[in-house]
Parts: structure tokens; C-alpha cells; sequence
């Protein structure tokens, strides 16, 4: 029989260049429908939904390509209403009354840098605004980048509610492990990593037709890294769109009509699916906070910015009249104070990380009772921690209103500071700190340490106070010492280590890295050291070209060396072991629920888990023991018992998922199940990528970093804490009294030598 024609589809779709991330078009199943009108639109949103709510509580399926149900037409009607009922309070933000010129802007332009105080809706309007726009096309699919992975989700939720959808239909998310997106999906919110991970598989981003990026102001090291990319890939869709529209030009007539005549078919549901999307130009939009425009403007070849007027109310900032070393205590007497004599309103209170936030609130809570006998009139107050580390159950507790007669105190970290919105704060309480990574270049150490705030800061972290209305904003340090601040803070890319953003350069195309657009140089020292790093875990050659081991190590979803750890375990026979052990460090400061009020509990409970080669079989051991019950009831309780986080274990499990697809996709290895003793096989591969975190027992007792000699104690937390190791391996050091050492196993120095890269262990003597 003679071969059948190919169906148009398949032709359209085989001429195209650009099915690398979407599904491969040419089957009724997997076909990429776009559609233009509003109506059906909303039908491709409401199908993808049938399908996302389907498959709630079981996230990160990776929804893309699925064929999705109906909703229901009660469920739409619902998620209609409730979309009805929050539009006049958006229609009250302020940048819906520049919504005409902000559309008008990025039409006109190719790059615009958008500026509005925090609360404006600049994350949660502009994107919506572009959805319903064909700016710079039909059907435009847009994606807006977010730091941290808690905002992404939540504001893809939020996002979708606003829409009249549900979530992972028109509106979907994308951050590590954890995609909510399907066939209908145009806008995205997804975390700056995961839209750098996609380029590795869409060099050009040509899946989108606007990139937002969104808290630009944040100069997070990740969004540093794709402002330094756009500005290439929008020059490359440039010339790409101009060759296209020239080869349209010179084949009109024939090529025009063949094209019409073989429109794409019907869609099973009657409506035009269009296959490949022409090639379009690459619009950015560049988001921020703070008044500090110019620099992005620079940076984009003097792209406008336009500035949306704030609805901010007035704030009053008020200044203590002497330095406080002892803020904790100052934050205390201000927040009685403000309890005692200013009207109704939560008080937020930014502190630099969950030690200090769980000593004030014990503090608060001792003098409680005495000051609900004093002023029984006022009420009482409700301390609610915020900071990452968190479980989200307890997080979502300061976002929840107050119970009548009573005032929420929010101790926040800097979280609070530009990324979530707490509505109710009236009162702001600025310690003037923030715990801050810093990164020493030449000892390799990042460590995270409590540093002044910027200027910057301090205003956003005012400006919280004035969201609702009128606030006061109290500064636990006096105006000189504002004023001698750094008028911004220092961008991530300078203070952090450089592997994973050199790594990822040069996987993605960039072959001079010192070439690359950076907004801000990090130092050369750092550039250099990094550099070094790479090559001792084989990822670059001596010429410093990236290799197959560093092409593989920037496909995992692994910082470098972890995901060097985990081709390791290839040639240890433990590949299971360490995809669980890296599942788990991913979460772990989430996985064992760590408050004052239950440590000591805590500690007794996990006593069966501890293992003697410390704590990266500790937790291996938790999972081995949770994954021996079967009843999730069963699980559950075990999880309560324990003082382990039953969701953040789902998390973990599904990260698991995840991981092993990808590692069974990339063809790594066998997953060849270590036979016997797994604790050598696993301790090999730790050391195979962990090498530069080891440190040796001295004659004196002390632990001494392999290579540079630094002095390193094993962290109070750690289960090695007191006892003696050989050497020991860490996930990180932390500085604070002393160089603390987290996350310890025990190894021997043998080991290092036999397993770490030839280039260290001749270095190491
Ligand atoms: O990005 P920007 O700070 O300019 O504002 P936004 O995040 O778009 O938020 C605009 C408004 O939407 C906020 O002031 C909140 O009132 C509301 N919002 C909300 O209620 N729930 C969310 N998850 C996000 C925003
Ligand atoms: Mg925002």
C-alpha cells in the first residue's frame, strides 16, 4: 500500500522547530490546542482544570500533555462567582489605573521596567492584563518569575481564583518538582530556577511570548542570571522573527493559500486547534519594588520605565534614641508599649531568623498574663512566627485574622519584607537585621550571618505598615545609624558561591563566562574559585570547557554538588539510597519539625533513628521507617509521634518521584540496589561530591578543614554533636559564635582519599 499522506498536523508540527518542551504534536492526544476567543478560552481552562482537581493532593504530576475532563458546570459557575466578587476590589489597585499605558508601553517597546510600591498588583494584575491582550501575538503565553518557590504557588492559586479558574488550567505554576500546568496553560508563575532549568531544553524560551520578571528588585542570584540571558535570547528572537517575516514575504501567494486550504482539523471538540506557533518577538518585563529603576533601565539599553503612583498611606517612622544591642529585649517594651497606647491593628516584627523569633515569643508570651491582668480592657495578643523553615500549616496561621479582642503579632523574618502580603499590619517593628548568606571566596565557606539591613530594606520593610491604612513604623536603632546604611543591598551574585551559576552558563551556550552580561560582575577571585570548584568535581576540563559528567550534573535539579554526590552513587551501587538521601535534604529543615516548644520531646522520639555514622543516615533511617507502614493513618501518626512533617514527607516522596524519572531519562547509570551494607556505599558517594566540606580530627580534638586548616565544631543540632569522628563530611557551615558545621557524618580520612577527585586528594596531605 502506498504511504499515507501525513495528516496537515503532523506536517505543520514536523516543520517546526520547537516541540522540545511541549508534547510532540501529530497524535489527537497530545495535541497542543491554542485558542484565541474568550470562550473557548475559558472552556480549554475549565477542561484542564476537570483534570488538575482530579488530581489534587497528589501535586507534581507534571500535568503537561494530559488530556484533561470537564468541570463540572457547578464548579464553573462557582469559580465564576467567586471571580465576579473579587473584581471591584482589583479594579481599586493602582496599576489598574495605568492598565492602558502599561499595555500600551510593552506593545510599544521590547523591554519596559515597570515600578509600583509592593501591593499595587504589579505580580498578580499585570500578567492577567497581558493574558487578555495579544501583546505580542494572539494568545500570548506568558511567563512571570517569582524567587521563591511559596509565592509562585501561591499566587498561581490566587492568580487562577481571580480568573474565574482553577488552578493548572489557564493559569498553572512551575518551581522544582513541582509543576501544575497543562495544554491550556498561557500564564505561569514559576520560580526563577525552574525558568533557568527550562532554557537547558529551550534555549530561546520560545515557549513564551512575555517573560515578567518579577522582584527584580531582590537582584536574587537566579534572576541576575536571566536578565543576563534575555538580553541575548530577545536579540536572537529578533533576528529569527525578521527572517521569518522576510521568508512569509517572499513566499506569499502559493505557500499563503496552501496554508489556509489546510487549516489545521477540527478538535475533538469542535473547535480549531492551531498546531505550531509562528516565531515571535520576545517581550520582557521587568517588575520591582523600590524607586531604584535606573540600573535595570541601563541594563536594557535604556528600556522606559514606567511608574505606576502607589496607594500607599503614610507611614510614621519613629526612631529609638540610642542603639539597642539588646533588640530582642527593645522589641519586647515596644511591642507592650505599642499594645498599651495605639489603636487597633497587627504589629509586624522583623527579626533575623527563627532563634531570635522563638525567644521573643516566649518572652512575649511569660509577660502575657501579667498584662492581661493589668489592662484586661486591651485584649490580648496572638503571636504568630513566620520564616521559612516553617511548616506551611503554622505560616498560614500570620495570614489568618486575629480572633475578636485580640492583636496578631507577626515575628517575621525578612520574608515578610517585599515577597507575602499580611493584611491587617498597621504597626512595623525593624530590628535593622537580616540574616544574610555571605560567601568567603578562597575558603569556598557560604555562610549565613546576621548583617545590617540596606536602606532599601528598612523602607520596605516600613512601607508594610502602610498597606490598609495609616501606620507607624518603629526603628529599634537611631537615625544616624540609618543614615550611614547601605543605600542598597548587596546583590546575591556577590555574595554567594558561584558553582551552580557558572555550571549553568556554560551548559546553556555561554562559553566565556567572563563574558557574560552580568547587571552586576560578581568578584574574579569568586569566578575563579568556582571555576576551580567545577573542575575538581570534573565538570570542566582543564581548558575550563564543560564536560558530559558537568552537562549531566546541570540537568539535575541538584545544586552541583549534590548532583555530583549522586553520579557518584552510580559507581558506589547505592543510586536509590542517594536519590532518597538528596530527596530528603531538600526539605529537611521543613521534614523534622524543629520549635522550642517540642525539641526536647523531639529529640527523645528520634533517639531509635540515630545512626552512628550521623546524621545523612539519621534521616535515611526515617524514611526506611516511615516507609515500612503502609495505612497512611498509620503513617500519620507515626508522624505525629515522631515530631516529622507528614506533608512535608508527601513532598519528599514526591521530589523522589520526580528525581528518579529524570535520572532514569538521562540514562545515568543502572539503579543497581547496594548489596549488604549500604552505609560505606553511601558515605563513598557523599565524600565522591562533598569533598571540599570534610574537616579532620586534630590530636587536640578539634576539627580542622581538610584543605584550608579553618577550625569547624559540629553544630549543637547535629547527632555528632560531642562525639568523636575520625573526619567528618557536611552539608554546610554556618557562622555565628563559632564556624559551626550542619548536617555531619562521620567518615574516615582514608575515605577522602580513596573517593575524593584525584586533583583534592592530592592537594589534601
Ligand atoms: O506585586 P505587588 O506587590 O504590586 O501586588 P500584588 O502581589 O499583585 O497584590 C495586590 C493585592 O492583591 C494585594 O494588596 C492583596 O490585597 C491582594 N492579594 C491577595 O489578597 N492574596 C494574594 N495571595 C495576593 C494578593
Ligand atoms: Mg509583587
Amino acid at each position: 500500500a502506498p504511504p499515507r499522506p501525513l495528516s496537515p498536523a503532523k506536517r505543520l508540527s514536523e516543520a517546526s522547530p520547537s516541540h522540545k518542551n511541549g508534547p510532540p504534536a501529530g497524535s489527537d492526544k497530545k495535541r497542543k490546542v491554542v485558542v484565541f476567543d474568550q470562550e473557548a478560552e475559558d472552556e480549554a481552562a475549565a477542561r484542564a482544570n476537570g483534570d488538575s482537581s482530579a488530581q489534587q493532593g497528589q501535586q507534581g504530576q507534571g500535568q503537561q500533555g494530559k488530556r484533561p475532563n470537564k468541570l463540572t458546570p457547578e464548579q464553573r459557575k462557582k469559580a465564576k462567582e467567586e471571580a465576579l466578587r473579587l473584581l471591584p476590589a482589583r479594579k481599586l489597585l493602582p496599576v489598574w489605573a495605568g492598565k492602558d499605558a502599561i499595555l500600551e508601553g510593552i506593545e510599544k517597546n521590547d523591554t519596559v521596567i515597570v515600578l509600583a510600591d509592593t501591593g499595587s498588583g504589579k505580580t498578580t494584575q499585570i500578567p492577567q492584563f497581558l493574558v487578555r491582550s495579544n501583546i505580542p501575538c494572539e494568545a500570548p503565553r506568558i511567563v512571570c518569575t517569582q524567587p521563591r518557590r511559596v509565592a509562585a504557588t501561591s499566587l498561581a492559586q490566587r492568580v487562577s481564583t481571580e480568573m474565574g479558574q482553577h488552578l493548572g488550567g489557564l493559569v498553572g505554576y512551575t518551581v522544582r518538582f513541582d509543576d501544575r500546568t497543562s495544554r491550556g496553560t498561557r500564564l505561569k508563575y514559576a520560580t526563577d530556577g525552574a525558568l533557568l532549568a527550562e532554557m537547558l531544553g529551550d534555549r530561546d524560551l520560545e515557549a513564551y511570548d512575555v517573560v515578567v520578571l518579577d522582584e527584580a528588585h531582590e537582584r536574587s542570584l537566579r534572576t541576575d542570571m536571566l536578565m543576563g540571558f534575555l538580553k541575548d535570547i530577545q536579540r536572537r528572537r529578533k533576528d529569527k522573527y525578521r527572517a521569518w517575516k522576510a521568508a512569509q514575504a517572499s513566499a506569499k501567494g502559493k505557500g499563503r493559500a496552501q496554508e489556509n486550504g489546510e487549516a489545521a482539523p477540527p478538535a475533538s471538540n469542535g473547535r480549531p486547534a492551531v498546531e505550531e506557533r509562528d516565531p515571535t518577538e520576545l517581550k520582557i518585563v521587568v517588575m520591582s519594588a523600590t524607586i531604584d529603576a535606573k540600573r535595570f533601565s541601563e541594563f536594557f539599553d535604556d528600556a522606559p520605565v514606567l511608574y505606576v503612583q502607589g496607594r500607599q498611606h503614610k507611614v510614621t517612622v519613629l526612631y529609638s534614641a540610642e542603639p539597642q544591642p539588646d533588640y530582642l529585649d527593645a522589641a519586647l517594651k515596644t511591642i507592650f508599649q505599642i499594645h498599651k497606647t495605639y489603636p487597633p491593628g497587627a504589629v509586624l516584627v522583623f527579626l533575623p531568623g527563627q532563634d531570635e523569633i522563638e525567644s521573643l515569643a516566649s518572652s512575649i508570651q511569660a509577660y502575657l498574663p501579667d498584662m492581661e491582668k493589668t489592662l484586661p480592657s486591651k485584649g490580648s495578643l496572638l503571636v504568630t512566627p513566620l520564616y521559612a523553615k516553617l511548616p506551611p500549616a503554622e505560616q498560614a496561621k500570620a495570614f489568618a485574622p486575629a480572633p475578636p479582642n485580640t492583636r496578631k503579632v507577626i515575628l517575621a523574618t525578612n520574608i515578610a519584607e517585599t515577597s507575602v502580603t499580611i493584611p491587617g499590619v498597621k504597626f512595623v517593628v525593624d530590628c535593622g537585621l537580616a540574616k544574610e548568606k555571605r560567601y568567603h571566596a578562597g575558603t569556598g565557606i557560604e555562610s549565613l550571618v546576621t548583617e545590617s539591613i540596606s536602606q532599601s530594606s528598612a523602607k520596605q520593610r516600613a512601607g508594610r505598615a502602610g498597606r490598609e491604612s495609616d501606620g507607624f513604623c518603629f526603628r529599634l536603632y537611631p537615625e544616624q545609624v540609618f543614615n550611614s546604611l547601605d543605600k542598597r543591598s548587596q546583590p546575591e551574585i556577590q555574595r554567594v558561591s558561584l558553582t551552580f551559576a557558572l555550571l549553568h552558563l556554560l551548559a546553556a551556550g555561554q562559553t566565556d563566562v567572563f563574558e557574560f552580561h552580568f547587571m552586576d560582575r560578581p568578584d574574579k577571585d569568586s569566578i575563579l574559585f568556582a571555576l576551580l570548584t567545577l573542575h575538581g568535581l570534573d565538570a570542566l576540563d582543564k581548558q575550563g570547557r564543560i564536560t558530559s559528567v558537568g552537562r549531566q550534573m546541570a540537568s539535575l535539579p541538584l545544586d552541583p554538588v549534590y548532583a555530583r554526590v549522586l553520579l557518584a552513587s552510580f559507581a558506589e551501587g547505592c543510586p536509590r539510597e542517594i536519590v532518597d538521601l538528596v530527596s530528603l535534604l531538600g526539605s529537611k529543615d521543613q521534614l523534622l519539625i524543629n520549635t522550642a516548644a517540642t525539641r526536647d520531646l523531639a529529640h527523645a522520639a528520634r533517639q531509635k533513628f540515630v545512626h552512628r555514622r550521623g546524621d545523612h543516615l539519621l534521616l535515611l533511617n526515617i524514611l526506611r521507617a516511615f516507609e515500612e507502614l503502609d495505612e497512611r493513618d498509620e503513617r500519620k501518626a507515626w508522624c505525629r509521634d515522631n515530631f516529622v512533617s507528614y506533608k512535608t514527607m508527601l513532598a519528599v516522596l514526591d521530589a523522589r518521584k520526580q528525581l528518579r524519572e529524570r535520572v532514569e531519562r538521562l540514562g545515568l547509570g543502572e539503579w543497581s540496589q547496594s548489596v549488604g551494607d549500604e552505609d560505606e556505599p553511601v558515605l563513598n558517594a557523599l565524600v565522591g561530591g562533598l569533598f571540599a566540606n570534610t574537616a579532620l580530627r586534630q590530636e587536640d580534638g578539634t576539627y580542622r578543614h581538610t584543605l584550608t586548616k579553618q577550625v569547624v565544631a559540629i553544630h549543637p543540632s547535629s547527632t555528632l554533636h560531642n562525639k568523636k569522628a575520625p573526619a567528618i563530611l557536611y552539608d554546610e557551615l554556618v557562622l555565628t559564635t563559632k564556624t559551626y558545621a550542619r548536617g555531619v557524618s562521620s567518615i574516615e580520612p582514608t575515605q577522602i582519599r580513596s573517593k575524593a577527585p584525584s586533583m583534592f586528594a592530592k592537594t589534601m596531605r
